[in-house]
């Protein structure tokens, strides 16, 4: 089955982009259980439905803590890398599980091992992801670590969604958040804008109370999408992962939130 979106396009593989703070707790280390159960079964919904999804994870309590952990401490790069990869393996883990209980068949492909980031551009071997989907695989990517230089940097899943739709062929990226979508200088959700005019300065970027992010909220996302952008992404999604419906809603192109149009 193919989806037909709010502009009226079909697509039939959709990357959806599932932030920390949606599936984590504000506690370290520890799982939103309820709510990756429930995510996890309206993706098993969707993908029931025919429609072929790529998964990437954000860090939450596991990556952003972890990292900035590492930080504090000044840790050698080599032991940052392992802390931090660690703790994101146990994330992905924990959420394949939950995904294979539903039906989903999700396979973790580590970017630090299938990556080669430049920037903000990931540089990924995709050709692997796309070879184990023709078999039904449900890829599952996250925001990770790598040595870069000397040094240790992260790849942020929200770039890594960006590139992943462009290999896999996704006119549609979902980035699933803990907010309606994309406030606005007026304080309300926009419900849909042209990339090129959802400037930074129009964003009024909103604190966030009790909540470690190392890699930088919805402009972070505007970046990445400026820097991974290809002919075949379309649209973007900004949704609110924690009302119910919303991600099989959002995955057959008629979610409710900030559509962000490319
Ligand atoms: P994490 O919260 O773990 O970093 P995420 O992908 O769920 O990952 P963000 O990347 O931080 O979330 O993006 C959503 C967050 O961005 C919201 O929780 C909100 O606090 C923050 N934010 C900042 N400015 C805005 C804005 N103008 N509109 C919407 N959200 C904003
Ligand atoms: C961060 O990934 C990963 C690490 C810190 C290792 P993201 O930047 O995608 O995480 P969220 O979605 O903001 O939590």
């Amino acid at each position: 089955m193919q989806a037909r979106n709010r502009a009226g396009r079909y697509h039939r593989v959709c990357v959806i982009k599932i932030g920390g703070s949606v599936i984590t707790d504000k506690r370290t280390f520890k799982l939103n259980y309820a709510i990756a159960n429930s995510i996890a079964e309206e993706i098993a919904a969707a993908v029931n439905n025919g429609i072929k999804v790529g998964i990437v994870l954000g860090g939450g309590s596991y990556g952003h803590v972890a990292s900035s952990n590492a930080r504090v401490l000044d840790a050698p790069p080599a032991d940052a890398l392992t802390l931090v990869t660690m703790y994101m393996f146990e994330l992905a883990l924990a959420m394949a599980d939950i995904l294979a209980s539903k039906g989903v068949k999700p396979v973790v492909y580590p970017p630090h091992s299938f990556c080669d980031p430049n920037g903000l551009v990931p540089r990924c071997n995709w050709n692997s992801v796309l070879r184990d989907m023709k078999v039904g695989v449900t890829p599952l990517v996250y925001g990770d670590v790598y040595a870069c230089g000397e040094n240790w940097c992260i790849v942020s899943g929200d770039e890594l969604a960006i590139e992943m739709a462009c290999s896999l062929g996704s006119p549609l990226v979902v980035y699933v958040t803990d907010v309606d979508g994309v406030i606005g200088t007026d304080g309300k959700v926009i419900d849909e804008i042209l990339v090129d005019e959802l400037e930074e300065s129009s964003i009024v970027e909103q604190k966030t109370a009790n909540k470690i992010d190392v890699t930088g909220g919805i402009k972070r996302k505007l970046d990445a999408i400026r820097a991974n952008r290809c002919p075949t992404l379309r649209e973007i999604l900004v949704i609110n992962g924690l009302r119910e419906g919303n991600t099989y809603a959002a995955l057959m192109g008629h979610g409710s939130g900030t559509r962000i149009i490319l």
